[in-house]
């Protein structure tokens, strides 16, 4: 199992043992063995300064926002804001009122799907989602068409785990009212010309939204240069905590969508007669939402913003390719998905042993990967298979770690001769 020896040196800019030690969970053992984390595509660990932001709001801040003329509440609302002001910046969206907080990327897409889809679509028409889709960006827009008669039209991909473009071309036709694209699949980690994809939607009148859940943690995203009309996130993804993420669009295609909730937050005037919404994003904000959860969020576009977005893109793709080359060198182990433009995942078969097998028996080694169809059942089912084991990869993970994986590996397939 040689390792070729450009594989050995990752590129300066990002100090690892640095980032390493800003994770308190990696200090831990699992099965009296270091952990090593390989999962960060299911979720991310959090930076003791993400940690900290939560924690101390809930210390010094706690209190509803937006309705309160007390201290708190007024700080608090600053702190919520101030969060909104950073993710949006963070993605170059124009305008921070464009960035709605929701609890996830499921959550964004379901958004889309029943305040902006739903109204515009009429029996014949037509969504269309790549092959390599996670179910978030697939069955919410299946229950659209199953109550409106819409139709929902899978783009090949093929062998390589790659969007057929010629596919994609011809079936932009003018039934087709939305397109949904992942940003980068988390079962495959093919990355996604969304910039491209969303010009040819664009020339046709057909807005594109991305499913961006995999992609924020490991490249810088500009919404405006991707061209995309909506471009959903979580925050666990990328270092921050669970139940929040969000959803960008354009003011002027914000503003035209109904409500999705109605509630609290969201109104400006409620009579029994009739209410007044107010404008975006409070307007899709119905209820109390994850306040601490967005002051994380904020922490954590500030942690990767302190590493710098290049930098951590340059080291995760350095380490993809070494931690690839040496993955394949264990003998019987075939990966899946080797698009040749990847980011932050290795899907993978081990001679026919079964992945949940692979999965279990590497956590006695301290190894954490995942194992199953990822959510992306139609895309592991491109390649016939049920399931694949995947090591995913982020800011924290190092080759030494893969190293780790690999001889755990060699004794999974020793416990199977
Ligand atoms: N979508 C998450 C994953 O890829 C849960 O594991």
């Amino acid at each position: 199992m040689s390792v070729p020896a450009n594989h050995l040196n990752p590129p300066a800019g990002l100090d690892v043992a640095r980032v390493r030690a800003d994770f308190p969970i990696l200090q831990r053992t699992v099965h009296g063995k270091p952990l090593v984390y390989l999962d960060t595509a299911a979720s991310a660990q959090r930076p003791e300064a993400v940690i900290k932001a939560t924690d101390d709001f809930y210390r010094r801040l706690n209190a509803n926002i937006h309705r309160g003329v007390h201290t708190l509440s007024q700080e608090a609302t600053d702190a919520y804001e101030g969060a909104r002001d950073k993710m949006a910046a963070f993605l170059n969206a124009p305008s921070r009122d464009e960035l709605v907080f929701t609890r996830g990327t499921t959550e964004a897409i379901n958004l889309v799907a029943q305040a902006w889809l739903r109204p515009r679509l009429n029996p014949g028409d037509e969504i269309i989602v790549s092959q390599m889709e996670h179910h978030a960006n697939i069955v919410p827009w299946q229950m659209l068409c199953e109550s409106t008669g819409a139709v929902l039209k899978p783009i090949p991909i093929n062998d390589a785990g790659e969007l057929d473009l010629d596919a994609y071309h011809a079936m932009l036709n003018d039934r087709v009212k939305l397109v949904g694209m992942v940003h980068v699949s988390n079962a495959l980690g093919t990355v996604n010309p969304i910039a491209e994809l969303a010009r040819a939607a664009r020339e046709k009148g057909i807005p594109l939204l991305v499913d961006g859940a995999q992609s924020l943690p490991h490249q810088a995203v500009d919404v405006q240069a991707l061209g995309c009309t909506f471009f959903c996130f979580s925050g666990h993804k990328m270092y921050g905590p669970t139940g929040i993420g969000g959803l960008w669009a354009p003011m002027e295609v914000l503003a035209a969508m109904e409500p999705y909730q109605g509630g609290g937050e969201m109104i400006k005037k409620v009579t029994f007669e009739r209410t007044e919404y107010n404008p975006p994003p409070g307007k899709f904000e119905a209820g109390t939402p994850n306040i601490a959860g967005a002051v994380g969020l904020g922490a954590a576009v500030d942690y990767l913003l302190d590493l710098g977005m290049d930098q951590v893109a340059a080291y995760e793709a350095w380490l993809l390719q070494a931690a690839t080359a040496r993955l394949e060198a264990v003998e019987g182990l075939q990966v899946v998905g080797t698009a040749a433009h990847k980011a932050g995942v290795i899907s993978f078969t081990f001679d026919d042993i079964h992945p949940h097998d692979i999965g279990t028996i590497i956590d006695h080694h301290g190894v954490a990967i995942r194992t199953g169809h990822h959510c992306a059942m139609p895309a592991i089912a491109r390649f016939g298979l049920p399931a694949t084991a995947r090591a995913s990869l982020g800011i924290y993970n190092t080759l030494e770690e893969f190293d780790v994986l690999a001889g755990a590996l060699e004794q999974v397939r020793d416990m199977f001769r």
